[in-house]
């Protein structure tokens, strides 16, 4: 083999490699994430949530609160603050929920009472069946 026709291959090699090195990465950024974890439900039983307590679980990755109060029953929230995203929690005795970070309130409709947070937190689907609550 000739020097030239080495160095071109070996050219060709490095070009195509580093072109790989660039593309994959973007590629990855740009493609859709795999549906096959995205819209998974998460079960509870009615008897870990007494009533006047609460549960946070992750659903899709998401901190997900869920409540059990005595008029409304079981309700679900998004458990992420709208304002910079600590996680808030039931407060049972004022039947609110509080942030810790800077003591934002919300009522259990997730509509903000006082403080900072801009939204109110989002409500997540959430339907009893039989003994199972089903989140999500
Ligand atoms: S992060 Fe919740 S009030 Fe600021």
């Amino acid at each position: 083999m000739r020097r030239r026709t080495f160095l071109q291959s070996l050219l060709a090699v490095f070009g195509t490699v580093s072109a790989a090195s660039f593309a994959y990465p973007l590629l990855r950024f740009l493609a859709p994430p795999a549906d096959a974890d995205r819209d998974k439900k998460f079960t509870l039983a009615k008897k870990d949530i007494p009533i006047g307590t609460s549960r946070v679980v992750l659903v899709n990755d998401k901190p997900v609160i869920v409540i059990y109060e005595k008029g409304k029953g079981y309700i679900a929230l998004s458990s992420v603050c709208t304002h910079l995203g600590c996680l808030v929690g039931y407060e049972a005795a004022k039947n609110i929920l509080v942030c810790p970070c800077h003591g934002g309130t919300y009522d259990l409709e997730g509509n903000v009472l006082s403080g900072p947070p801009p939204r109110p937190l989002s409500k997540v689907p959430l339907k009893v069946e039989n003994e199972q609550l089903v989140i999500g």
